[in-house]
């Protein structure tokens, strides 16, 4: 099992001090970017992922929750990302966005809410690097885990298995110790935040979630 880590919760006044351990003991680091339009909250942008860049070489995995990802894919290729992954729901343009991503030369991925179903996305999954299926509404860090995105990873792991694709099967949200077991089965790569950036010892935090 595969972590990636979401900086979204954490101090970033001090993400040098207080993450640079972590970002060694996991293997992506999940950089969510939110414009106020797509989702109700506002984070950080691309200047940002440009100073993180200097502290680590794993590779970046950003997601973007903002609307009309399509403007600002070359930007986010520029400051260091390694996959790129945008919403369904957020553009009218999915495959042209997909197609900006490799020209960019990043890997492209894929994002559906809790209430999109994978229907939705099949006709793109042979092109796609990577699926984020999103266990929370988009957003915020530290919700709880919702139950519906377990027959998606199912669903999505049946089809790339049935048809050699290569996407990586991600889950974003809610991710610890309990909720996990549930959802391994089908995954290549967990998305963790709060649960590692909360915990006393992030880097045991890590450690213990890609054992299970
Ligand atoms: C939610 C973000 C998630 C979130 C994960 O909109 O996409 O990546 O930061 O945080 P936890 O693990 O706290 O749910
Ligand atoms: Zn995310």
């Amino acid at each position: 099992m595969k972590i990636s880590l979401s900086v979204l919760s954490c101090d970033y006044a001090d993400v040098k001090g207080s993450l640079s351990k972590t970002f060694d003991a996991v293997d992506y680091i999940h950089l969510d970017v939110m414009d106020g339009v797509f989702v109700n909250n506002i984070s950080f942008g691309p200047a940002f992922i440009q100073s993180l860049r200097k502290l680590t070489d794993k590779p970046f995995d950003t997601h973007l929750m903002i609307q009309y990802p399509e403007k600002y894919i070359e930007r986010f290729a520029e400051v260091g990302s390694q996959y790129i992954t945008f919403h369904v729901e957020a553009t009218c343009d999915v495959m042209n966005t997909i197609n900006q991503i490799k020209k960019a030369g990043c890997k492209a991925g894929i994002s559906i809410k809790p209430g999109t179903p994978v229907e939705d996305i099949k006709k793109y999954l042979p092109y796609l690097d990577m699926v984020l299926v999103m266990s929370v509404e988009p957003g915020f860090g530290s919700q709880p885990f919702m139950p519906v995105a377990i027959d998606k990873v199912k669903e999505l792991k049946e089809l790339k298995d049935r048809n050699n694709y290569n996407y990586l099967i991600n889950i974003d949200g809610g991710i610890n110790l309990k909720t996990m077991p549930l959802v391994k089965a089908y995954l290549d790569v967990a998305v963790s935040g709060s649960y590692i950036c909360n915990s006393d010892n992030p880097v045991e935090a890590a450690k213990k979630l890609k054992e299970i």
